[in-house]
C-alpha cells in the first residue's frame, strides 16, 4: 500500500533529471516528495514523437530540484524536439501558418516555482486533505479543489479563517485571470496582422488565396517567419497558464512572468510583421487594440451542450476581469 510511481514517461523524464529510478517504488523519495512524484505522473505538460508514437515530457532542460521556468520547454520544442525526436508542432495554425504547440495540464511544471513547491508542501497536502473514519485518520480520495475543504487543507497549515483564505486565492486568480485576457487580446491581434499581411504579399505577387499552399508558402515562408515564431512563443505561453488549472495559484509570480512574455511576444510579432511588409515596400496599419474574438463554433448536432459558452460562465468570466 505505500506510494510508487508506475508511468514510464514520468520515469524516464526524472532519470534524465538526474532522480535516481527504484525498482519498488518507481523513482527514489521519501513520503513527501512521493506524495508530490505520484501526481505529476500525470498533471504535466507532454507530447507524442512523430514516428514512434512515444509518450515524452519535454523536460531536457529541466535541472533537477530546480523550479521549472518556460523558457525550459521553449528550447526544447525549438532545440530538441526537432532533432531529437523529429517533431515540429501539434498544429499549424490556419490564419497564420505558425506551427503550435498545445500544451496540455502542467500543474507540476509550474507548481515547482510557486512558495509551496520551496517549502516542501506536496499537491497531497493541498488537494486530499485528512479525514477520520473510526479511529483511523486518513487522506480524503475525492481529489478536489482545496476551496471545498479549506478547513482540512489550508488551515491545517495557515491560522487565518476561511474567508481570509478564500480571498486570497481570489486575488491571484482575478490578477491571473486579468493578465490572460490581456495576452488573448494581444495574440489575437496579431493573428489578425499576420493574416492581412498575407493577403497583402500574395497580391503582390498574383498568387490567388486559393492557390496551394505549397505555392503560397513560395513568397510567405522567409518574410513571416519571425513573426510566425513570434506567435507560436506566445499562444505556448499563454496556454501554459490557461491550460494549467489553478488561475495562477500554484505559482503566482511565475504565471504573470509567463503572461508578461506572453503579451510582449505577441505585441514583437506585430512589429515583425511591420519590418517584414516594410522590406517588401508594402504596408499595413497594425491593430493597436485587440483582435476580435472569433465567434464560438455552432454546438455540435446531437449534443445537448455545444461549445458555445453558457452565459452564466461569461458573467463570471467578465466579473473575473474587471
Ligand atoms: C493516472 C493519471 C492521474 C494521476 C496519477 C493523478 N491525476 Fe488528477 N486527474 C487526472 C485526470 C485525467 C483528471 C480529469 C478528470 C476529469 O475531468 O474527469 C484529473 C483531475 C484532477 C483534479 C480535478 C478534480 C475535479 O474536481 O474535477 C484534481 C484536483 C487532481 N486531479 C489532483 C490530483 C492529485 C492531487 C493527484 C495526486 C494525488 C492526482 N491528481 C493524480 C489524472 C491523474
Ligand atoms: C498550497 C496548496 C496547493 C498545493 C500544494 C497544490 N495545489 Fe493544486 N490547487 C490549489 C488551489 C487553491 C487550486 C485552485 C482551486 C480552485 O480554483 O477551485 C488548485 C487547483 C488545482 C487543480 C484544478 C482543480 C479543479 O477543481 O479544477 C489541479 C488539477 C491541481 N490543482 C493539481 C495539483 C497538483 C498536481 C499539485 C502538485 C504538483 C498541486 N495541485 C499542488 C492548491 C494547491
Ligand atoms: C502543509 C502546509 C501548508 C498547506 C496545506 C498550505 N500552505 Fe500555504 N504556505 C505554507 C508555507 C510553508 C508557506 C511559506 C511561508 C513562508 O515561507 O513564509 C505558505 C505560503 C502561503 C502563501 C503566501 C504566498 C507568498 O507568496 O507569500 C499563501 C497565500 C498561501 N500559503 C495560501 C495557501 C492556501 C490558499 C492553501 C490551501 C489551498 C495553503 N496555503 C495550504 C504551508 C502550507
Amino acid at each position: 500500500m505505500s506510494l510508487r510511481v508506475t508511468r514510464p514517461a514520468y520515469i524516464n523524464a526524472m532519470v534524465k533529471r538526474g532522480y535516481e529510478a527504484d525498482a519498488k517504488t518507481g523513482i527514489k523519495g521519501n513520503r513527501r516528495e512521493m506524495r508530490r512524484h505520484v501526481c505529476q505522473q500525470c498533471h504535466v505538460e507532454y507530447y507524442f514523437a512523430t514516428k514512434t508514437n512515444e509518450l515524452i515530457f519535454p523536460w531536457h532542460f529541466w535541472t533537477k530540484d530546480a523550479p521549472l521556468k518556460i523558457e525550459n520547454i521553449d528550447q526544447y520544442y525549438d532545440v530538441i524536439a526537432k532533432s531529437e525526436n523529429p517533431f515540429k508542432a501539434d498544429w499549424i495554425h490556419k490564419l497564420t501558418g505558425a506551427p503550435m504547440i498545445k500544451i496540455q495540464h502542467p500543474e507540476a511544471e509550474l507548481f515547482s516555482s510557486g512558495i509551496h513547491a520551496r517549502a516542501g508542501v506536496g499537491c497531497a497536502d493541498c488537494h486530499m486533505g485528512y479525514v477520520r473514519e473510526g479511529s483511523y485518520k486518513i487522506t480524503n480520495h475525492k481529489i478536489q479543489s482545496p476551496l471545498f475543504q479549506i478547513n482540512r487543507t489550508c488551515m491545517s497549515c495557515h491560522p487565518l479563517d476561511e474567508k481570509q483564505i478564500r480571498d486570497r486565492v481570489f486575488h491571484i486568480q482575478k490578477a491571473t485571470a486579468n493578465a490572460l485576457r490581456l495576452a488573448e487580446g494581444a495574440i489575437l491581434a496579431l493573428i489578425e496582422d499576420i493574416s492581412k499581411a498575407k493577403r497583402i504579399i500574395l497580391a503582390k505577387y498574383n498568387i490567388a488565396e486559393t492557390a496551394p499552399l505549397e505555392e503560397q508558402e513560395k513568397v510567405l515562408a522567409a518574410p513571416l517567419e519571425k513573426a510566425r515564431l513570434m506567435h507560436r512563443k506566445a499562444s505556448l505561453r499563454w496556454d501554459f497558464i490557461y491550460s494549467e488549472n489553478s488561475t495562477g495559484f500554484h505559482s503566482p509570480q511565475e504565471a504573470m512572468r509567463v503572461l508578461a512574455q506572453a503579451i510582449d511576444y505577441a505585441r514583437k510579432g506585430q512589429l515583425e510583421v511591420q519590418l517584414a511588409l516594410k522590406h517588401l515596400h508594402l504596408s499595413l496599419e497594425p491593430l493597436i487594440g485587440y483582435g476580435a474574438v472569433p465567434l464560438a463554433p455552432k454546438p455540435i448536432p446531437g449534443r445537448k451542450e455545444g461549445m458555445v459558452p453558457p452565459a452564466k460562465l461569461l458573467k463570471i468570466d467578465k466579473e473575473l476581469t474587471q
